[in-house]
């Protein structure tokens, strides 16, 4: 799919952002940008904005103040179905703490988005076990997430955001709940896959290994992108 007219700059972009929570200034004016394709690692302490920045850059949290542009067009101007058709097409999200669907097994909370975007379910269920399968789940397919481990709903969550091909998967965390040995494999299949679908990533971690993965990393410091390895 073509991202759009806007082929010369970031395929993402958020300037100045700024989100409150009440007196908590998650968001103090972060800039940061991502080009197509391109794997962005976002690390930075506990509390220090990272998954407020990935709610604002995918468009689920409006900040008070800054933009975010996608392919070159303003979200904030966008009227809440076109955004929400945004991110349902060209958005993958992995959330921090998981959020599946409780009531699905892993292959249909897998085959939604396929089935929403009007694939049958046979082939929609079909196409989700192959992605279970890209993250070491396919076992797993017939569970319900309260029914897995932790890093088990992780990979399902996952296989969700990529299964529809978009141009941004968002992670939030994506290997938090596993080992060093799974991590590492989980690594491998998503760096894999957004090569071969020229998929960006924008990573959060806190883990210097999983970072590693990245083209890039920025850190975020009280809410704003710190130039790496300077310390306050
Ligand atoms: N919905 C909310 N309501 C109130 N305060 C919030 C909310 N979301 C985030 N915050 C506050 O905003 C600040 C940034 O939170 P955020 O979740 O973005 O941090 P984080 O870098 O993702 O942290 P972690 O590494 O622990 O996940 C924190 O002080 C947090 O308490
Ligand atoms: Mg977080």
């Amino acid at each position: 799919m073509s991202n759009g007219d806007n082929t010369a700059g970031p395929l993402l972009a958020g300037r100045g952002l700024v989100k409150a929570y009440g007196r908590t200034e998650a968001l103090r004016g972060a800039d940061v940008a991502l080009s197509a394709g391109e794997i962005l690692a976002v690390t930075g302490a506990s509390g220090s904005g990272k998954s407020t920045l990935m709610h604002c850059l995918s468009g689920i949290v409006r900040p008070d103040a800054g933009s975010v542009t996608y392919a070159g067009r303003q979200l904030e101007g966008l009227p809440e179905k076109e955004l929400s058709e945004l991110r349902r097409t060209r958005f993958g999200v992995v959330f921090q703490f998981g959020q599946l669907i409780p009531e699905l097994t892993a292959v249909d909370n897998v085959a939604l988005p396929l089935m929403l975007a009007g694939t049958d379910r046979t082939e929609s269920r079909s196409t989700a076990g192959e992605w279970l399968e890209r993250f070491g789940v396919r076992a797993q397919g017939e569970l319900r997430p309260g029914e897995m481990s932790g890093g088990q709903a992780q990979r399902a969550a996952l296989a969700r955001a990529l299964v529809t091909g978009p141009e941004v998967v968002f992670a939030d965390e994506p290997t938090g709940a596993l080992d060093s040995l799974a991590s590492e494999q989980v690594m491998t299949a998503l760096v894999h896959t957004a090569r071969e679908a020229g998929t960006a990533v924008l990573l959060i971690t806190h883990d210097a290994q999983v970072a590693a993965y990245a083209d890039r990393e920025v850190q975020l410091r009280d809410g704003v992108v710190a130039p790496l390895g300077v310390t306050a």
